[in-house]
């Protein structure tokens, strides 16, 4: 079924992500836009997409976005997860073309990393989907061939971030086991290629006894769609209406995490995919 095209700049954007990681993305967006009235869903029912096939998560995004898209008629849809982006952004991207753009969190990052000159080794961090794609380490070198980097699966913190340890001792002494890689010991610079690390930033940055720059999507993404949205001419000034968040499985854990997120309760819709 072809989809409709919602041209109607009052529409608005779909943003999706496992769990609560995409809701970084969600708050830079709002901070940046903050006109823009956000359909945000957590597929809380398949969290840790990072441990599944590219094809299982692929299967999932298709049907998110579709029900963003066609259900809920967005205008744009931003993938506001590392491991969907790699999985599923292509395939996205030809499906919707013509009707609807598509942003992924890893080609803004990837811009942001070759864009400043002080950067000249990279540690990237992110889900076994995620660094098992290649897909960072490919367009750094193609677009920066004389960047060194170190790519390292470190599959335990999303599921961590989730399930709210986010601020204990437990993830400190893990971050210190991944980070301490021998490939990692001259990095200068980290990208955070997984939208649930930006909640941990602190205790990250704690483990590097020396200044290591920090990159993390929210921002760089919530720019991207800006400039998008200006060049669609998709971009609102009247909001319309609350935020709405949906998830596949109604879970404590994201329900509290959205408190704290947000500082307030948020309602929360099931939409089972
Ligand atoms: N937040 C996600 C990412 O950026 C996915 C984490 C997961 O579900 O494993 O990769």
């Amino acid at each position: 079924m072809q989809i409709i095209a919602n041209k109607n700049p009052s529409a608005p954007v779909g943003v999706f992500d496992s769990g609560i990681g995409g809701l970084t993305v969600a708050r830079a967006i709002s901070d940046l836009l903050p006109d823009e009235k956000l359909i945000y869903f957590g597929d809380t029912a398949h969290m840790p997409y990072g441990n599944k096939s590219a094809q299982l998560v692929s299967g999932f995004a298709l049907r998110i976005s579709d029900f963003l898209l066609r259900e809920m008629q967005c205008k744009a849809v931003v993938i506001a997860c590392n491991t969907a982006s790699a999985a599923a952004y292509t395939l996205l991207r030809d499906k919707y073309e013509g009707a609807a753009p598509v942003i992924n969190v890893i080609d803004p990052m990837v811009e942001a990393v070759i864009a400043d000159d002080a950067v000249k080794k990279v540690g990237i961090i992110g889900t076994l989907t995620t660094i098992s794609s290649g897909v960072y380490t490919e367009k750094l070198a193609r677009r920066k061939p004389s960047l060194k980097y170190a790519a390292l699966a470190t599959p335990l913190l999303a599921s961590l971030i989730e399930e709210g340890y986010h601020h204990t001792g437990e993830i400190r002494s893990i971050l210190k086991q991944y980070l301490s890689h021998p490939s990692f010991e001259d990095i200068d610079a980290l990208v955070l290629a997984c939208t649930h690390y930006p909640i941990i930033k602190d205790e990250i940055a704690e483990c590097f006894n020396r200044p290591v720059k920090i990159f993390d999507s929210a921002l760089v993404v919530a720019q991207r769609l800006k400039e998008i949205l200006t060049i669609e001419k998709l971009l609102t000034d009247k909001r319309q209406g609350d935020d709405v968040f949906y998830v596949s499985d109604l879970t404590d854990s994201f329900r509290l995490n959205a408190r704290i997120f947000f500082n307030r309760d948020v309602d929360l819709l099931l939409h089972p995919v």
